[in-house]
């Protein structure tokens, strides 16, 4: 579903991402980890059109690199970003639906807008103002406006960051029914190797850009080389 190929990235002298390639499997969910600096995030900006890079990106089969930002979303990728942001002064209601007119190709449709803000348990809270709300719900609504675009692929970027163990659970949950009941392809970044390996069917370890190595979480997560640069050396 997504392929990406030789891809780097560089800022001035420093690479950020160094040649790396994997596929996206329809249906699957992806997770990246990677020490701080491994150059995930900017995997995501490149993926969403933020700046230019050398390789291929490929969504269904069809070359996106070059895309604007808003023609990648209408095809059908949405994302998160790591540190929360809404629109303080709008309502819940009124974000999730600025991501359904303006990121959908579908037309605007509130009965979605409603079914998006019963999924994510925000009916009650919908005209409230998005400042108001607390750290995991303002998470929660971030999610809701990226799912308010229609997404085949919805990519997240450190959703558990700051929550504690109860927050983590309702996360994951959250996560796993997007991907079983609404179908769709997850790609998670996150630090919680536990949930990476409850979440996802593979996983990607980077650093500095580059790949360490890729395959089931389980093999993965025990690897000495990730133990070594993730986990530093002596780790238990
Ligand atoms: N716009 C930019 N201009 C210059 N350097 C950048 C830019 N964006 C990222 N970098 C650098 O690229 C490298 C990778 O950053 P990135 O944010 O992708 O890491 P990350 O893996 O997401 O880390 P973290 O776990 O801390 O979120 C870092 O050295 C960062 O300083
Ligand atoms: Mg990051």
């Amino acid at each position: 579903m997504l392929e990406i190929k030789n891809v780097t990235k560089k800022f001035g002298e420093l690479t950020a991402v160094n040649n790396l390639s994997f596929t996206v499997e329809k249906g699957q969910v992806f997770g990246i980890a990677g020490p701080n600096g491994a150059g995930k995030s900017t995997l995501y900006n490149l993926i969403t059109g933020l700046y230019p890079f050398e390789g291929s990106i490929k969504f269904e089969g069809k070359e996106i690199r070059g895309f604007p930002s808003h023609k990648i979303a209408k095809l059908g990728i949405a994302r998160t970003f790591q540190i929360p942001q809404t629109f303080p002064s709008l309502t819940v209601k009124k974000s999730i639906a600025i991501g359904n007119y303006f990121g959908s190709d579908a037309e605007f449709d509130p009965a979605y807008v409603d079914e998006i803000l019963k999924f994510v348990n925000l009916y009650d809270k919908q005209d409230e103002k998005t400042g108001q709300l607390k750290l995991l719900d303002k998470k929660m609504l971030m999610i809701a406006a990226a799912l308010g675009t229609r997404p085949k692929i919805l990519m997240l970027d450190e959703p558990m960051a700051g929550s504690n163990s109860k927050e983590i659970l309702s996360l994951m949950e959250l996560i796993k029914r997007i991907n079983q009941d609404m179908g769709i392809t997850i790609i998670i970044i996150e630090h919680f190797m536990k949930v990476l390996t409850e979440l996802t069917s593979k996983l990607l370890i980077i650093e500095t850009g580059t790949e360490i190595c890729c395959g089931d979480p389980n093999d993965v997560t025990s690897d000495s080389r990730v133990i070594e640069c993730y986990l530093g050396d002596g780790h238990d």
